[in-house]
């Protein structure tokens, strides 16, 4: 009795913690414009679990559009090749926070830049409510290797989100994708 009590308070905390992610203080959209590569990714789909070893730290570059809008462009290297999407961010009234419609799972998810500095790193939250489905947490290095202090921060933060280690993932870099030469 005395445990489920313990268990029910310590699960609201968390989920209060969840909703209490807020974005990065002062958050300027120009100085986040520009290339990123995702050297970290935390996902615990059940449905993922077969592609962690094969997940390459992928190129982004965040387009800046004239409505405060952002165009995000991700290189991924899969088995047919180096493929190229691109996901519209929409902004909201809070800078740093943005929504998108996933087509993959057919809902709206919100987008939140936790923690940046803009020229070293990005911690990036895609779903604020943890559901193993669709909650992610994205770290974005301006180069392909990031200092292990901020490795240590990303992981500490997905832990806190309620990730499991074995999905806390920080790929190698991807090999020619895109494609050297292009862009
Ligand atoms: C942003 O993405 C949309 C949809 O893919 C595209 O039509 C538009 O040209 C892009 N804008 C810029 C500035 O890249
Ligand atoms: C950003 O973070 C890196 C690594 O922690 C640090 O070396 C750099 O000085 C920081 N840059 C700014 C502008 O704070």
């Amino acid at each position: 009795m005395r445990t489920t009590v313990v268990t029910v308070v310590m699960v609201m905390c968390g989920m209060m913690a969840h909703a209490d992610v807020k974005p990065q203080k002062d958050f300027n959209l120009q100085r986040f414009a520009g290339r990123w590569y995702r050297v970290g990714l935390a996902y615990d789909s059940p449905r993922f679990v077969a592609f962690r070893d094969k997940l390459r730290a992928s190129m982004g570059m965040i387009t800046h559009l004239p409505n405060g809008n952002v165009n995000l462009t991700m290189w991924d290297a899969t088995p047919v090749g180096c493929i190229s999407r691109v996901y519209k961010y929409e902004k909201t009234n809070t800078p740093g926070l943005f929504t998108y419609f996933s087509t993959r799972h057919n809902m709206m998810k919100d987008i939140t830049v936790v923690d940046t500095n803009y020229t070293d790193y990005a911690l990036v939250l895609k779903h604020k409510v943890f559901n193993r489905e669709y909650t992610q947490v994205a770290l974005y290095g301006r180069s392909q290797t990031v200092r292990n202090s901020v490795i240590q921060k990303f992981k500490a933060f997905a832990l806190g989100r309620g990730f499991p280690a074995a999905s806390i993932l920080t790929p190698p870099p991807a090999e020619n994708c895109p494609p050297s030469g292009s862009g």
